[in-house]
């Protein structure tokens, strides 16, 4: 499959033109970034694994009938992808207290919360991607009112799907980020879908037996181990890892 033009390079992931119209290849990096990229560092093998684990992710909510722009995994690297326009918002999933709400609200990190809490972000580097209200948000134009509703049910029946898939495999969703897209068919309709990735980058993943982190806070908060934590979800996710990725070392997903 040959991919077209280089579009746009984020943080984590690089965008090329698709091989048919209304399309496009994600490539994942080994990069890591955190507090809007000012902490950098680049961690072979990351890529590998967001890419496998996101791909069984996006599968998973499918089978259960969310709408999203995943169309299939093309190689160890990338996933061929629908084109939508990127809703400026991120979408986030809170269960637990953890990072920026404990911060804010001053909650004890591991305090459950009294419910699934939704919260939106403006996407926006320069700004620290900052809390928005849903107010802002219709009064900016950032989202409609329709695709408020359909984020907000998509997020909390995704909470629902992944809670329970990770808690059959001994780890405890703690909170998600989201990100959706308008996907504009050919026949005028717009439809909201989820975009982006899921994965131990965008989620909160603690152990439920000994509350270890397998998550993206292992680079954020110097604790190392971050391969080995992501290995470890995809190993109980129970995609099959070997030696080896393709680049000559570290972890390498293995087909199944
Ligand atoms: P927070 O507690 O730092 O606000 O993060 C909440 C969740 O969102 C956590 O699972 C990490 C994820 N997240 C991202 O995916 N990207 C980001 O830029 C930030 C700040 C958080
Ligand atoms: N979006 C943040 C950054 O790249 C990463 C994070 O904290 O997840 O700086």
């Amino acid at each position: 499959m040959v991919k077209g033009r280089r579009l746009y390079e984020g943080k984590a992931k690089i965008l090329y033109e698709g091989p048919e119209p209304g399309t496009l290849v994600v490539h994942f990096k080994d990069d890591a970034t955190a507090f809007n990229g000012e902490k950098f560092e680049v961690i072979e093998g990351k890529g590998v694994l967001n890419n496998r684990i996101s791909e069984f992710i996006f599968q998973r909510l499918m089978d259960m009938g969310i709408p999203t722009h995943f169309i299939k995994r093309l190689n160890m690297r990338e996933q061929l992808v629908k084109k939508v326009e990127i809703i400026p918002l991120e979408v986030i999933v809170r269960n637990i207290a953890a990072g920026s709400i404990a911060k804010r609200l001053g909650l004890k990190e591991g305090e459950k919360l009294p419910r699934a809490i939704v919260e939106f972000c403006y996407k926006d580097d320069a700004l620290g991607d900052p809390l928005v209200t849903e107010d802002q948000i219709n009064a900016f134009g950032w989202a409609s009112p329709q695709e408020m509703d359909d984020m907000i049910h998509i997020a909390l029946r995704t909470n629902d799907i992944l809670s329970g898939m990770f808690a059959a495999i001994g780890i405890r969703l703690v909170d998600f980020k989201l990100e959706f897209g308008r996907e504009y068919a050919p026949d005028g309709m717009v439809r909201t879908v989820l975009a982006d990735e899921i994965s131990p980058d965008s989620c909160r993943l603690w152990d439920m037996k000994t509350d270890e982190k397998l998550d993206k806070d292992r680079f954020r908060r110097d604790l190392g181990g971050l391969v080995d934590a992501y290995t470890e979800v995809a190993r109980r996710l129970g995609i099959k890892v070997g030696g080896g990725n393709d680049k000559g070392s570290g972890p390498k997903l293995v087909k199944g």
